[in-house]
């Protein structure tokens, strides 16, 4: 069954660039609630242990590098059907192929640098959360 909990993070580029009140305004106007933030940065530990489940794939050293390049902003949010609607925000991996309008299509540069992450499934969302956040900063 559903959840109505997803997890993303503003990715280094889409700070860097200076999208960073854009995305969260897109992501607040679509109706998700922020149950909780934080603007971090990932150690080299942290990002290698968040994309492990890609560490046979050709560019995962270059996005654990990317991903630890600079300041993310980590957030779980909460709105009905939150992993899918979520998704659909944000647009296609690569925003050559994201549709208009939506987040990547608007703010992403390239497939490695794709400016946000969304969860790909509830059980994951859960996993991810629970991966940056403690129960006592999630409201
Ligand atoms: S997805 O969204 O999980 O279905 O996409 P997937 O294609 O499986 O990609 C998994 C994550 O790897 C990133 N990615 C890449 N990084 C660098 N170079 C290349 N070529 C590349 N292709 C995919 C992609 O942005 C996904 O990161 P997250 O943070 O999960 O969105």
């Amino acid at each position: 069954m559903a959840t109505n909990r997803t997890f993303t993070m503003l990715k280094p580029d889409a700070i860097e660039n200076g999208h960073m009140g854009k995305i969260i305004d897109m992501i607040i106007e679509a109706g998700f609630d922020i149950k909780a933030m934080k603007y971090t940065r990932l150690t080299e530990e942290q990002a290698k242990k968040f994309y492990e489940v890609h560490a046979e794939r050709p560019f995962y050293g270059e996005l654990v590098e990317y991903m630890t390049s600079g300041p993310i902003v980590a957030a779980i949010l909460e709105k009905d059907n939150a992993v899918a609607d979520f998704r659909t925000l944000i647009g296609a991996t690569n925003p050559a192929e994201a549709a208009e309008g939506t987040i990547r299509q608007k703010y992403a540069e390239s497939i490695g640098r794709n400016a946000v992450h969304g969860s790909d499934s509830d059980e994951n969302a859960e996993i991810e959360g629970n991966f940056h956040f403690s129960a006592n900063e999630i409201f």
